[in-house]
């Protein structure tokens, strides 16, 4: 499906994606790719007024199944509208966070089940995955300490929420090794960027080749 290298990086709250998302668009550009960065939910007008009813702290009732198929429809619409596009386009696309979050946050913290959202999470992207998926591991109290003080509807969940968030992405690395990469994120940026290129570096020359 495309031509494009497609990324995605996750992580628990307050684990540095930003910052490194923003580097290695630096290194990818370096490397000749055109460069999309996008993230979830969002990525499209549409799935930006998702984001928005996602993260509000006014919709405190909503159910855990309510919030996984907002989240896939969020993904339906990026993955057709931009991710789809930009990768038969030959571009490198970043995503900051893409299906895994649904499987940790909503499969494993909310308890909805890992094999659910897999299932929603074939029929969201209609196949559509990840070359590469890097995971930011650090404890959850570190993490938690990095946030602001408006804490949006999912990052004001209980740290025990957040912890099972964090062996839910584990469990993921584990069961998915080739894709998915666990990196250790609690050092300094320039430190942990330096884990996310060697593992980077590692599978252009794979996409070059083809
Ligand atoms: P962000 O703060 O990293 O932009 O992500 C928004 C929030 O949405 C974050 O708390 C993680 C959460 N999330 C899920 O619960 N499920 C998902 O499928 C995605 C993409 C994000």
């Amino acid at each position: 499906m495309g031509t494009g290298i497609f990324i995605t990086l996750e992580g628990i709250e307050g684990s540095g994606k930003t910052t490194q998302i923003e580097l290695l668009k630096e290194l990818l550009t370096a490397n000749g790719f055109e460069v999309l960065l996008t993230r979830e939910p969002g990525g499209s007008p549409i799935g930006e007024k998702i984001r928005h009813i996602l993260l509000d702290t006014a919709n405190a009732a909503m159910e855990p199944l309510t919030e996984l198929f907002l989240y896939e429809a969020s993904r339906t619409q990026h993955v057709e509208e931009v991710i789809g596009p930009a990768l038969k386009a030959g571009k490198a696309v970043l995503c900051d966070r893409f299906y895994d979050a649904s499987t940790a946050y909503q499969g494993y913290a909310r308890g909805i089940g890992a094999a659910t959202v897999a299932d929603l999470n074939l029929v969201a992207t209609g196949g559509q995955k990840p070359d590469l998926t890097i995971v930011l591991d650090l404890p959850v109290n570190d993490g938690l300490k990095r946030l602001g003080r408006n804490l949006d509807r999912i990052e004001g969940e209980k740290a025990t929420f957040h912890e099972k968030v964090r062996q839910g992405y584990l469990e993921i690395a584990k069961a998915e090794p080739d894709r998915v990469k666990v990196i250790d994120a609690s050092g300094p940026p320039d430190v942990i960027f330096a884990k996310v290129k060697t593992i980077v570096e590692n599978l252009l020359p794979l996409k070059k080749a083809r």
